[in-house]
């Protein structure tokens, strides 16, 4: 569960999902940040089209909220193809695939969310598919089965994962193009807030966006998140109108600190610390100790605690940093020395 959802409830999830399309940029020029990935798929986007070839096959990774299934949805908008959109898990049997690969029209973009969870059976299915076009479909079975191939649409596969390590190698290999999506910076998201209250018709004074953006974790779907939390409370509680103590007080009751931490990254934090002395500490053993999924702490909080500096991965485990210590108001005790920098698990 993402941090902001557990303040929303379940019936308003719906609802959620209709925000973020409306909020969805549809044009590159409207999508602020990731300049590089951007710069590098209007090249892409244009030399296709003059070729008149479908585009390589794209591959986005990133922590999720950052624009994975935004920019995959522009990529097929800018080259005027339809998109058809699945997921991982969706695909459960090869022939699930080889149906959704048949319906394809020329060029069109199949769009695979959560791509490390393909079966391998489903992938073996893909990579005849992404290289040659072509579907390797067995006939019959028994010692009288054969092998037949069959020519398909030539299409553009994007994937999308907040999970690049555990993309297979094969997979992986036959993308022509993978993109990281990185956090974005304070001004960038201030951009996009103001974008989104444009959109959504409220006003927002420059230092209440500044405020929102700073405490967004770098995520573009929190900032729009806590835009619309704020928007309520001053609704309810501030006569309407959106200023910058109103948004203060609206992200102090929603428990999201100066830095865009909430209760659960704090949690991490304290537990680290308290429990475990600042660890190494393994990530199965933090999540039984604080009660979360180990898969939500390594895609969802982790990522941002890293980029942060509060905690480290190293071969043992996780390590707090002092700056942790600090942020929790904790004195940093003289054995939470710096550990050595190791390089990243993924
Ligand atoms: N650069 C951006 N500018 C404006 N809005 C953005 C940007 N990136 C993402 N958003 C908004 O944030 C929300 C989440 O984006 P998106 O669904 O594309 O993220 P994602 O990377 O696919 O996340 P997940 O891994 O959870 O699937 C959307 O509402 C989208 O409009
Ligand atoms: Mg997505």
């Amino acid at each position: 569960m993402a941090p902001e959802e557990r303040v929303i409830a379940p019936a308003a999830r719906a609802d959620e999902a209709e925000f973020e399309r409306s909020l969805r940029p549809r044009t590159l020029a409207d999508f602020p940040g990731q300049e590089r990935v951007k710069e590098n798929l209007a090249i892409a986007i244009e030399a296709a089209r003059r070729r008149g070839e479908p585009l390589d096959h794209l591959l986005f990774y990133g922590p999720p909220g950052l624009g994975k299934t935004t920019l995959a949805n522009i990529v097929a908008a800018e080259l005027g193809v339809s998109i058809r959109t699945t997921s991982g898990p969706a695909i459960e049997r090869p022939g699930d695939l080889a149906a959704i690969l048949t319906s394809l029209k020329e060029h069109d973009v199949l769009f695979i969310d959560e791509i490390h969870r393909l079966s391998r059976a489903v992938e073996e299915i893909l990579y005849p598919a992404m290289e040659d076009f072509a579907l390797d479909l067995v006939i019959g079975r028994g010692p009288g089965a054969r092998s037949v191939r069959l020519a398909m649409p030539r299409f553009t596969l994007i994937g999308a994962t907040t999970r690049y390590a555990m993309v297979s190698a094969p997979l992986r290999d036959r993308f022509g193009a993978v993109f990281r999506l990185d956090f974005y910076d304070v001004p960038t998201l201030v951009t996009i807030v103001r974008r989104s209250a444009r959109i959504l018709g409220v006003e927002l004074p420059p230092e209440a966006a500044e405020e929102i953006a700073r405490r967004s974790r770098g995520t573009p779907r929190v900032a729009n998140r806590l835009l619309r939390r704020v928007r309520d409370y001053a609704e309810v509680r501030a006569g309407g109108r959106i200023t910058l103590e109103a948004t203060r007080a609206a992200l102090a009751l929603l428990e999201v600190d100066e830095l865009g931490l909430d209760e659960t990254d704090r949690a991490l934090l304290r537990c680290l610390v308290e429990k475990f002395e600042g660890g190494p500490v393994g990530l199965e053993t933090l999540a039984a100790a604080t009660s979360e999924e180990a898969d939500t702490i390594m895609d969802v909080y982790e990522p941002f605690l890293l980029q942060l500096g509060f905690l480290q991965r190293t071969p043992r485990g996780r390590v707090a940093t002092p700056a942790a210590y600090r942020h929790l108001g904790l004195t940093v005790p003289a054995a939470a020395r710096q550990p050595a920098l190791w390089p990243d698990e993924e």
